[in-house]
């Protein structure tokens, strides 16, 4: 069997440009390089799978101008994961290394991750090093939950706020991957996965992994991914809504049993229809199309769907979902609940439709009633 490697690692980012999603970060650090102005400290935060222990290896690399080839262990780079190493003897080791000028390079780079675990005695023991570090010294700390890091490092630090990562950026540095493998990918499942991935590139990249497996190197469906991630298509959205259109609640109820049968639990779909009303909602303005996260085929099918629909219909819908979400928890009949905000979906149009003639009628009335001069 072949070594297998996982994308996530062999598609690591070498150098700023690869990296995805994080421009306003990677600009800074490039700069800051160039113009020799890098910080000794640097806090960097944000998610798990989103770039920051590659940007941090990138910054290692160019500081010691060191080939994008060069081995991870060749790169002067300690990395210490606070996670695991968060006592006191664990930082001292640290400490007592760092006296110690490189023996090739100018800088040595040392990567503490997931900071907020250290202890606090660990904590007190680094501020030290971390006020008056050697010059040849770096320290980049990386943390998942910046809340839990103590004010004293973060004063000490140069702190780079790194996002979530963007459903379509995502599924565009899929498509690279795939392309680069040759394994064929429908469009609308790198999407699904990348939705899935929840911001994450490296979980999106391990779920690519996952299906490569499964489809045995045929190429990646959209079917194959809706079953394997077990997410519930969005056509039983566009199919609810035309039948809440047709002020029917029976098809509604029906796809709703369908639903549940396949597993899927009844907070999900409300959550998902909410977001798919939300969609119809953007669509209506072409200038807020764009704020919807999905391929371009899907957008058109929201565009037409959205013809049918109107604001206030749509705000009624959201506003009937929102309850059921809320009390969803505690109803102790959840079926129940999902099913009477359908029905009340469904009938909403109607009973709008009744007030909005009874005040036509009220104010009619009222033009009727104005005393003649
Ligand atoms: N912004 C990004 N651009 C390109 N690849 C990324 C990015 N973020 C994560 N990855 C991929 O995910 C893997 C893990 O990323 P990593 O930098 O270790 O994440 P973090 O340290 O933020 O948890 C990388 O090897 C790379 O394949
Ligand atoms: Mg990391």
């Amino acid at each position: 069997m072949d070594n297998f490697v996982v994308s996530a690692r062999k598609y690591r980012p070498t150098g700023f440009d690869e990296v995805v999603g994080q421009e306003h970060i990677t600009t800074t650090l490039k700069n800051a390089i160039d113009s020799n102005k890098l910080a000794q400290a640097l806090l960097f935060c944000g998610p798990r799978g989103v770039g920051k222990t590659t940007c941090a290896r990138i910054v290692a690399r160019l500081i010691n101008g060191f080939e994008e080839k060069t081995e991870l262990n060749s790169l002067n780079i300690f990395e210490l994961d606070a996670a695991s190493n968060n006592s006191v003897d664990d930082i001292r080791n640290l400490i007592d290394q760092v006296r110690y000028p490189p023996q090739f390079g100018k800088y040595k780079v040392y990567i503490i991750d997931e900071v907020h675990m250290l202890s606090n005695a660990a904590f007190n023991a680094f501020l030290k090093t971390l006020e008056e570090p050697p010059s040849y010294a770096i320290f980049i700390l990386a943390t998942t939950e910046k809340h839990k890091v103590i004010p004293t490092i973060l004063s000490r630090c140069q702190i780079f706020d790194f996002n979530r990562i963007q459903i379509s950026d995502i599924a565009k540095h899929l498509k690279k991957v795939a392309d680069r493998e040759s394994i064929p990918a429908e469009e609308e499942a790198l999407h699904l996965i990348a939705q899935k991935a929840d911001g994450a590139l490296r979980d999106a990249l391990s779920i690519f992994d996952l299906m490569v497996t499964y489809s045995s190197g045929k190429g990646i469906t959209f079917s194959d991914v809706i079953n394997n991630l077990h997410i519930l298509d969005y056509d039983y959205y566009f199919k609810v809504v035309d039948g809440l259109l047709s002020e029917n609640h029976t098809t509604p109820l029906l796809l709703l049993d369908e639903i549940l049968r396949h597993g899927f639990d009844g907070q999900n779909f409300i959550t998902g229809l909410s977001e798919h009303f939300r969609n119809l909602l953007v669509s209506q303005d072409a200038r807020t199309v764009q704020l919807m996260e999905v391929p371009e085929s899907v957008k058109n099918k929201y565009s037409k769907q959205a013809k049918a629909t109107s604001p206030s219909l749509l705000l009624s819908w959201l506003s009937i979902a929102n309850q059921c979400d809320i009390n969803y928890k505690m109803s102790k009949n959840q079926r129940l609940s999902v099913e009477l905000a359908l029905m009340k979906m469904a009938h909403v149009q109607s009973v709008l439709n009744l007030r909005s003639t009874e005040q036509g009628e009220s104010s009619k009335k009222k033009v009727l009633t104005v005393p003649q001069p």
